[in-house]
């Protein structure tokens, strides 16, 4: 008997020296294979693109990221090369096609960390601390930071609603980083709830209340309408009175949208949103409401605008105050190897502070239990997917569909490597 036609598998490559290098390919049925014990397959249904997935490129020796999913052997030979080839992740759902996991049904949808290719992909799970949670325990994946190795099913109404969905495919990965920034590592409350480092406890790096505490400084957020921005920004904009930072400087290309936000959360007063042709504006302001510290996060600025702005502080009275720079992010481009060794001297010579939000997320977990850390973030997250028509008014879902073409993530990729999405669009691919 012929065998039912099938639709071909494919994966995204990229190059891992090169990430402006990509292709699609296609790789033999995954099917054929016996599944191993305590594993499932499942096929990738819905996955987001953001700068973010540029850093899992850019960072993939450093951080491991590629070790997430290398290129099958069965790829075709020119791209099979694992230390040439790699397969970028991207956060998403996909569809458990098989499962020997006690627990996983067929047709199961699962939240998490997926490669952008259309074939069923191999996951050996373990249960965690919560129900429904579960860690991939596969050796070559141990090095990955934890928040990469967590999957969880999918609640049945969070299957119903595909535009929730979407947007959870282009926002709840790095919404965390945002949540946990305002959350803990400046606690709206730090003398009540033990404040957490930018790289979290295991770094054993000091981290005070007054470190945490905003209520008599300045902050400037760079690149604030990258996801990871707004996402600290609605949270920021919450904040009870008495624990919200003097002032607010958003620098954005999108100054408009963003300004409006901050003045329909009643931010007015408190917050200037510049262009980055605007930002020798924003020292004379802060100056005026003489704070004892100016706190910059970065979330992947433009070239030299943190240099510009440092120099402003410098040459000012703020001289005389304490500046801390969180170091979110990088921009939206693929850097060259002298970029990226710049980044990283600005990162000595300006004293940024490193963010990592899987040891961020690892902490908390450790000092609140896994239970009460998700119940948490689950329920904020939840508030925020329904005010987000006035959480990020501008923003659209941009649909595309499968892998290859300008339309699938291949596309994307392009889009994202040339710096060519705009903030107002959130890339989602129905494969
Ligand atoms: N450390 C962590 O744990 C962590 C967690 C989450 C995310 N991140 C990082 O944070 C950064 C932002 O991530 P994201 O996914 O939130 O980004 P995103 O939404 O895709 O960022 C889009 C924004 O990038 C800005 N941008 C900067 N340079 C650009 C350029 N050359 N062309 C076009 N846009 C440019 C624009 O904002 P403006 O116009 O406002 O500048 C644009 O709206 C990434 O580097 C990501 O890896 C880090």
């Amino acid at each position: 008997m012929e065998s039912p036609t099938r639709n071909p598998e494919m994966i995204h490559v990229v190059s891992k020296t090169d990430n402006r290098q990509h292709t699609v390919v296609n790789i033999p049925p995954s099917l054929d294979q016996t599944l191993p014990a305590s594993s499932l397959r499942a096929q990738p249904v819905l996955l987001g693109l953001t700068s973010n997935n540029l850093s899992y490129a850019r960072g993939g020796d450093l951080l491991h990221w590629w070790k997430t999913y290398p290129v099958p052997p069965t790829t075709p030979s020119g791209y099979n090369d694992q230390s040439s080839w790699g397969i970028v992740p991207a956060w998403g759902y996909a569809t458990v096609t098989e499962s020997s996991i006690p627990g996983i049904l067929p047709d199961s949808l699962i939240w998490g960390y997926w490669p952008t290719a259309t074939s069923p992909t191999l996951l050996r799970l373990e249960p965690r601390d919560l129900e429904g949670h579960w860690v991939e325990v596969s050796s070559h994946r141990q090095q990955l930071m934890p928040i990469y190795n967590r999957y969880e099913q999918t609640h049945p109404d969070e299957e119903k609603n595909l535009d929730e969905r979407a947007w959870c495919a282009l926002f709840r990965g790095v919404w965390v980083a945002g949540y946990l920034l305002n959350e803990y590592v400046f606690s709206p409350d730090p003398r009540a709830r033990e404040p957490v480092h930018p790289l979290g406890a295991a770094s054993k790096l000091p981290w005070s209340a007054d470190d945490a505490d905003l209520s008599s400084a300045v902050v400037m957020v760079l690149g604030a309408s990258t996801k990871v921005a707004r996402s600290f920004l609605w949270c920021l904009f919450d904040r009870p009175k008495e624990s919200r930072p003097l002032g607010l400087v958003q620098v954005t290309s999108s100054p408009g949208a963003l300004q409006e936000v901050a003045d329909r959360k009643g931010w007015r007063v408190l917050s200037r949103t510049l262009a980055y042709t605007e930002i020798d504006q924003a020292t004379r302001w802060i100056e005026g409401l003489q704070p004892s510290k100016v706190v910059i996060v970065d979330c992947g600025a433009r070239d030299h605008v943190l240099h510009q702005i440092c120099r402003n502080l410098q040459g000012s009275e703020l001289r005389l105050c304490k500046t801390v720079i969180v170091q979110m992010g990088g921009q939206q481009k693929v850097y060259t190897t002298e970029e990226v060794q710049a980044a990283r001297a600005a990162m000595q010579s300006l004293g940024k502070i490193q963010y990592n939000t899987s040891a961020i997320q690892d902490t908390v977990i450790d000092r609140e239990g896994a239970g009460t850390y998700f119940g948490k973030v689950s329920h904020r997250w939840k508030e925020w997917l329904a005010d987000r028509a006035s959480a990020i008014p501008d923003m659209k879902l941009v649909w595309g569909q499968g892998i290859a073409g300008a339309m699938g993530i291949y596309g994307g990729w392009e889009k994202l490597s040339n710096g060519a999405v705009r903030p107002e669009e959130g890339l989602v691919y129905a494969l």
